[in-house]
Parts: structure tokens; sequence; C-alpha cells
């Protein structure tokens, strides 16, 4: 969380610094704040809250220099107040930062101890104390003795007023970034802020440190010795991160999915077949799989726990979904049979980093799939497969979502080709009418009237249920996921046949439960779920596939998506869910994209 920028060059950092912070707000934005340097003065500008209010305060105090150093906050030590804003400060330094100081309380006492003092609650506080204490002339050397001294993760930007020259940044943990510009150059926490200016990066490694002028990057290793880094070409297209005519980021991505689950799927297979090409593992190795663990946080998890049932009627080898931030201490039984897929858009999100590192050292194989490039769980696993979503900006995942689940099958087709555990017609027939997904996706997102329609019906409810079985119960609690982090509504996925076991006392007359139905063998089981609630006064309404629609009449509301084979089938059936969640937060008059409270990378435990 938290995200971080700075500036060296012939232009005024400030409208830089802003514009690359409004491209970082997804990552927090409980507060923002900049620092620019002009003649040795450290000038700074704070404000509580999102960076429109920060580019408010500066429109009155405005600032200018360069180099500069700014950062969008959200909380983890301290309220989200102008206090706790980022740039901290000594006298000489001002640091922005991203990531956390677990040894911050030791640090704080014992420099309080020698009578050096702190205004904020925060734990980045000590950085810059740490630097002023260790600061003998030379900056560098600051940086090697205090970053020494933390314990924790951290991206770093550092400003010093005796050199206004240069600006410094360091890593370990979290990511950052270095573009590489024209007699100007920058960093960042992702790429997004850098598409404005240059393509060029350099990607700096955990105990890196780089000390940045106008027109010269120095790269030190973690014993400060100057190394030789690649400039590398960012991919990324750079009209991802615009919203173009779309009101928010959210709906764009909803109406991305037809274009960008067919790039995904397209770079998976050819002909027919599923290709993952310099996949380091044989058919041997899958063959002897004892076990597969998919493992990711919040939405990512859900792809997992819907993929898991595939794995299991595919690919024939016990699968099991799980939480990272749970596997990471579960003393999992894992060994080199075990294959643990880590799914992750950010590919940043530090419980699935940290369980795959864990996976890693206990000897399981590893594959990762992710939607960043060069980001640290693609780096860290054995085989990292990209998906195509392009830049994700509203912290609501849908798109990545999309493309996850889509790459996921086709990796369980492959695993299943494999291990000889389903024929070559299943598989040739799966690899093609998943090529169909991106039309019957098309096809949904005509259904958008009849979704706002609901929507408006529903805008003023207090609570809600999402039921389904086996992978309808993976897509009920995205579903209730996604409805509940932008609309702020209580709602919860359930198995269908789990509310009678407790939670059904929480039905009254009018409760809205959303049933989730994706195949005819699902069909009657959940059905005679769904009549449970509905005599008990609940409202349903049935998501259910066209071929199915006949069997559900008994229900007032039916919403229905194009048939698929049931391997397939969440892709299309969890499109109206989103729908139904963006409709339902605008009814509300919510803000859509930076739900409160959350981020969209999750680098703290
Ligand atoms: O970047 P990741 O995919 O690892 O993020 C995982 C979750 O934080 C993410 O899916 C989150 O649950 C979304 N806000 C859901 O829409």
């Amino acid at each position: 969380m938290c995200g971080i920028i700075g500036y060296i060059g012939k232009s005024d950092a400030t409208g830089i610094l802003i514009k690359g912070l409004k491209d970082l707000e997804y990552r927090g934005y409980d507060s923002g704040g900049i620092a620019v340097l002009n003649k040795n003065r450290l000038n700074i500008v704070k404000a509580k809250g999102e960076i429109r209010y920060l580019e408010e305060k500066l429109g009155k105090n405005s600032i200018s220099g360069s180099p500069g150093i700014g950062h969008t906050r959200w909380a983890t030590h301290g309220k989200a107040n102008e206090i706790n804003a980022h740039p901290h400060c000594s006298k000489h330094f001002a640091v922005v930062h991203n990531g956390i100081i677990e040894n911050y309380k030791e640090i704080k006492e014992s420099l309080s101890m020698n009578g050096i003092t702190f205004e904020s609650e925060t734990d980045t506080e000590v950085i810059p104390k740490l630097l002023e204490l260790n600061y003998n002339g030379d900056v560098l050397h600051a940086i090697k003795k205090t970053v020494k001294l933390l314990e924790g993760s951290y991206a770093l930007g550092i400003l010093c007023t005796d050199n206004e020259q240069s600006f410094y940044c360091t890593k370990k943990g979290s990511p950052l970034i270095i573009g590489v510009g024209e007699d100007e150059n920058f960093i960042a926490s992702d790429v997004n802020p850098l598409l404005h200016y240059t393509r060029k990066a350099i990607y700096l490694e955990d105990g890196e440190t780089a000390e940045i002028t106008a027109d010269k990057i120095t790269v030190f290793n973690s014993s400060f010795s100057k190394i030789e880094k690649e400039i590398k070409t960012i991919q990324l297209d750079k009209s991802s991160a615009d919203k173009g005519s779309f009101e928010h980021f959210m709906l764009k991505e909803i109406y991305e999915e037809p274009a960008v689950v067919k790039n995904s799927l397209n770079a998976v297979t050819d002909d027919g077949e599923v290709v993952f090409s310099d996949m380091p593992f044989s058919a041997d190795d899958f063959r002897q799989l004892n076990r597969v663990y998919i493992v990711g946080c919040g939405s990512a998890y859900h792809v997992g726990l819907i993929a898991k049932y595939n794995f299991e009627k595919v690919a024939k080898v016990p699968a099991f979904a799980e939480y990272a931030g749970e596997f990471r201490y579960a003393d999992a039984v894992i060994d080199e049979n075990c294959l643990v897929i880590i799914i992750s858009q950010s590919g940043e999100t530090a419980d699935s980093l940290a369980a795959l590192k864990q996976a890693k050292e206990m000897g399981a194989k590893t594959i990762s799939i992710v939607n960043v490039p060069e980001s640290s769980i693609a780096k860290m696993s054995h085989y990292n497969i990209l998906t195509l979503a392009g830049a994700e900006v509203a912290v609501a995942t849908t798109k990545a979502f999309s493309c996850q689940l889509c790459v996921l099958n086709m990796l369980c087709l492959y695993i299943a080709r494999q291990r000889n555990a389903c024929t070559e017609v299943f598989s040739e027939i799966a690899v093609n009418m998943s090529c169909l997904l991106p039309k019957k996706i098309e096809k949904m997102l005509l259904k958008t009237e009849e979704l706002k329609r609901l929507a408006k019906e529903m805008k003023d409810i207090e609570k809600c249920f999402f039921l389904g079985r086996n992978v309808d119960f993976g897509v009920s609690l995205e579903g209730a996921l996604k409805l509940k982090e932008i609309s702020y509504i209580d709602c919860a996925g359930y198995p269908a046949s789990e509310l009678k076991h407790g939670t059904i006392s929480l039905i009254e007359k009018g409760t809205v439960c959303f049933g989730l139905i994706s195949n005819n063998e699902l069909l009657p089981k959940t059905v005679s779920n769904l009549t449970e609630v509905t005599a008990r006064g609940a409202k349903v309404i049935v998501f259910a596939p066209e071929s199915l629609a006949e069997n559900l009449a008994q229900f007032e509301t039916v919403i229905t998506f194009p048939d698929s084979i049931p391997f397939l089938t969440p892709s299309i059936e969890v499109i109206p869910l989103q729908l139904l969640a963006y409709y339902v937060a605008y009814e509300r008059n919510l803000p859509i994209d930076k739900p409160r409270n959350l981020a969209k990378s999750v680098t703290v435990e």
C-alpha cells in the first residue's frame, strides 16, 4: 500500500509529482504530500484525503523546484491526518516510504532517549531521523548505515538539502521502479506514472540503492558497490491507465473484459492446444503431483476456489484453494510433489508473496499467475504466466479476475493433458469453447440495462446473500465481495446448502438472496435451497444460463447469461455480478473506484 514518486530534471517537479500521485492513488488515499527542493530548502505541502485535496492546497501555497518526492498514503501506523502524512523530515532529509518498519518502536525509543523528538505516530519518521544521525556529509553513507537498522519492508524516496543535483531511492520488499528519461529521471511504485514520460525503466531489486541526477542513474548493491543494471522497455499500454469516456475505471474495465480475456487466452493457446512455452516442469513432474494448492487473497482466492473444482474433476489431482494469509501460517504439508499456484493481479500482495516464498523454500514447485510483469511474485516463482488484462485501476478487480480464471483453467487443462487425466478431445473442445468466451461476455454486457434496473430496485437494501454450490459457491463469494466492497451493503456468499445450518435465521421478509446456478447438475439441489429461503420470505434473484431458464419459472427474477460448458461457465456468470455491484454503488452515489479504507495493492500483512 502507499504509492511513492520522485522526479529530477529540467521541469518543475510539483506538477509531475501530483500527476504521478493521481496515477498511484489506487494504492491508498488517506493523505498525500510532496517535498521539493528549491535553493537547498525543503518545501513541503501535505493534505488529508485524496490527492485532489493536496492539489487544492497547492493552488493556494504554490511551491516549485526540482528534485521532488511525493506520497499517497494508506494508513498503517497512526491516523489518517496531515501530521502523519508523508514526507517525513529531519534537518537535512525528507523521506517518502511505502512499506512497514517493523522495529520502529525500538528505534524510536532509543532515539528518544538521545533527545530526538518525533511529530507523527508513523513508523516512517524514524527513517529521516536515522539518516540525520548517520549523516556526515555523505548521503550514501547515511543511507547505508540507516537501512542496516531497518527491519520490515520499504521503498524509499529521499531528498537531502545539501544536494540539489540528486535524489536517492532504495528498496526491500516493496516495489520501486526508476523511469529513465531524457535529461530527467523518475521513480515510482509502479510503471503507470512513468508512462507519461518514458518507456525505459530500471527495476530495482531488494537491497539496491540508487543515486539519481537529471542525466545519470547510479545503482549500488547491498554492499554499496556500483553495479550495472539493464534498462528494460515497459510493455504496458498507456491507454489502460486512462478512463476514456467512462465515468469510472471499474465500468471501463468491465467493458474491456472481452478484449483482455481474448488476449490472455491467445497467449496460452494455439490451434486448439494449450501452450506454455519454457515450462520448467516435465510431464513426469505433473504426473507425480500429490496435491495442488491455489493461493491468493480476496478475489484471487475466489479464482482459486472456482478452479479447484476443475483441477479435481479434470486434472484428477487433489486441489485446495487457500487464503494466502492463512496458508503461510498453516504448517501445510508441502514437498517437492506439491504444486503451489499463486494468483495475484498486482504481483505484490504481501501475504501471497510470503506464501510463495515459504512454499518455494519447502521444495514445492511454484507457478504464478500475475498481471504485472517484473512484479515480485512474477520474479520469485519458478514459472510465471502473465495475464494480459492491462493496468487495472479500480480497487474492485474485474478484468484481472476474469483473465486469471481463464488462464488458470488453461493451466488446469495443460496439467490434465500432461497427466493423461483428460482426453485430447475434451481438452480440444474446452480450448475451442474458451475462444468463444469473449463473444459470450460481450453478449452479457448487452444486458446492462436490465442490471441497471435491478440495481435501482436494490439500492436501499441493508443485507443480502449470494448462494451457490461447487463452482457457484466460488462465484457467490466473488459476487458478495464485489458488492460489499463498493456499495458497503452487508453481504455474504455461502454454499447454498449451508444457510440452514444457522444463517437462515437472518432471513426475513424481503431479504435479498441471489441464487447462482451454472449448470444442470447443480440445478435441482440449489433450486431446493432457494425454495427454502423463499418460504421464509426472501426475495430470490437467480442467475443462470439461458438453457436452464425454463426450469426456473417459479422465481420472480431470473437473469440469464449465454451457455457454455460447465468447465468455463463461471467466467460468464461473474459478469452480471460485477455489473450489478457497479450499478448498486452508482445508485448509492459512492466513490466506486476508491472505496473507503481500501487500497488496490495490499503490500502489508
Ligand atoms: O493484487 P492481488 O490480486 O494479489 O490482490 C488481492 C486482493 O487484494 C484483491 O483481489 C481484492 O480482494 C480486490 N479488492 C477485490 O476486488
